[in-house]
């Protein structure tokens, strides 16, 4: 008799869950996906993905249509008991601080604890401050009386690249215990080669922390470079490529945007785990600091260049590359620093319209975007006529161009600002007069 799959009720269909549901739908196991809002239940079950990301439009389709995977608004009783439950729901910080929500940890833990019988795996898939697993999830599963195994497993995938990663990165498995471990290590075996066990849920929450803020420090780090350049009149982009050329000891970043649904928390997520300590985390700190500020000490240098250009205020701007990364390339606008740059501009008087154009998003006006930005769906037309071009991601697609096609476009003072030195090496000759860009020095 052929054998029953593993059934797994994922709680959280984000970028995280769906793209995990499909990985393990096309690994042979059954899928209950729970998501609570309802468009995403709907678009699910349609085989239609909510989000854009490589290859997973024919692979949710094709799950969905062999049955192996569909949607739920909660968890209901018709979904079978199960032997995993994966929690991914978000973990944003709350509006306007720097603390942490659970809310949705504990609402989603839950709803888990309730439908689990005896012998479950449950597994905590989202970035949670340190203890997490132990001192919110835990007693919520043990009030019910039952039996279970308890594991922290981070999401480490990028966006852009999470459905080949999910088979090829490494998963690292933090067990309550010693059987909680080889009960979520069976499951993430059956999707990957490697699987790490380590020695505590806590470790498992701290390898994720630790992995997104050393990007952003490393990030802050380059940006830190990019205003000590410029205030001393060096190239921080010619001092960073050419001191790595062929030098092993040295592999500092490029300046540039950094924000996302990830790096703009999780150092804070971090920091906020060690506050009962007393212990401040002073480099991480100060790379969040660096980072958050860009937005607005960038916009006063632009202001400024437009000034020395004498272009006729309210600038208008055509702002390219609304979401938050360009490589991989996405249209999710969680945490993007393109809108803090609106933000910026919006707040200052000597700025007028906001022009819009993203390569992915092209004409739609999703929600989250302010409604003042104008989008268009075509570059062309998104920079005719504007007086600033800025360039805010680093999509492939604006490499494309040459400093010839904003000249002829824009105003006949205009100029490009690009945050990610897309145009640079053609356009160094140019310097000064129509390409400015972080590090780049102009006066
Ligand atoms: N986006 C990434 O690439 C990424 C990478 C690594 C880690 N993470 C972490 O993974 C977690 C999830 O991230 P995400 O980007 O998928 O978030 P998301 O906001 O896109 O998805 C979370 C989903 O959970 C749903 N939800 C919340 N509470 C629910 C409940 N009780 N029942 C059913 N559905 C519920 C929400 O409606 C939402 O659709 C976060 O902690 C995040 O930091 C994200």
């Amino acid at each position: 008799m052929e054998k029953e799959p593993l059934k797994i009720a994922i709680v959280g269909l984000g970028y995280v869950g769906l793209t995990l549901a499909v990985s393990f739908a096309r690994n042979g196991l059954k899928v209950f996906g729970i998501e609570k809002r309802k468009e995403v239940v709907d678009l699910t079950n349609n085989g239609i993905p909510h989000f854009s990301e490589a290859g997973l439009d024919a692979a949710l389709k094709s799950v969905v249509e062999n049955g192996t995977l569909h949607a739920y608004n909660e968890m209901e009783e018709k979904i079978p008991p199960c032997d995993f439950y994966v929690i991914t729901v978000g973990t944003p910080l709350l509006k306007g601080t720097h603390t942490p929500r659970l809310d949705m940890i504990r609402q989603a833990t839950e709803q888990v604890a309730s439908h689990m019988q005896d012998g479950a795996t449950v597994i905590l898939r989202s970035t949670v401050q340190i203890g997490t697993t132990r001192n919110i999830v835990k007693p919520v599963l043990d009030a019910t009386g039952k039996q279970y195994y308890l594991a922290m497993c981070p999401e480490r995938t990028l966006e852009g690249r999470a459905l080949r990663e999910l088979s090829e990165l490494p998963q690292i498995i933090g067990g309550i215990d010693g059987k909680s471990s080889t009960a979520a290590n069976s499951l993430f075996s059956l999707s990957t080669k490697t699987t790490i066990i380590v020695s505590s849920p806590e470790t498992a929450e701290m390898i994720k922390l630790v992995d997104n803020t050393s990007r952003d420090v490393r990030f802050g780090f380059a940006n830190e470079i990019a205003r000590a350049c410029v205030a001393l009149g060096i190239d921080a982009y010619e001092v960073i490529r050419c001191g790595k050329i062929d030098y092993p000891r040295t592999n500092v970043a490029l300046p540039g945007l950094v924000g996302g649904p990830c790096l703009e928390k999780d150092p804070h997520i971090l920091m906020y785990s060690l506050k009962p300590t007393g212990i401040e985390l002073e480099i991480t700190k100060a790379s969040r600091l660096v980072n958050e500020r860009q937005p607005s000490e960038t916009v006063d240098e632009i202001a400024k260049i437009a000034a020395q250009k004498n272009i006729r205020k309210p600038y208008t701007v055509a702002l390219l590359g609304l979401a938050f990364k360009g490589v991989p390339a996405t249209n999710d606008l969680r945490g993007s620093m393109s809108l803090k740059i609106y933000e910026e501009i919006e707040r200052r008087q000597d700025f007028g319209s906001v022009n819009g154009f993203d390569p992915v998003i092209g004409a739609d006006h999703p929600p989250e975007l302010p409604p003042a930005i104008k989008m268009f769906d075509n570059i062309k037309d998104a920079i005719k006529g504007a007086d600033i071009a800025i360039i805010a991601n680093n999509h492939p697609f604006f490499s494309k161009f040459n400093i010839d096609f904003y000249r002829e476009n824009l105003s006949p003072n205009g100029f490009v600002y690009d945050y990610w030195n897309n145009l640079n090496f053609e356009t160094l000759s140019h310097r000064n007069q129509f390409y400015y860009s972080v590090g780049n020095v102009w006066e």
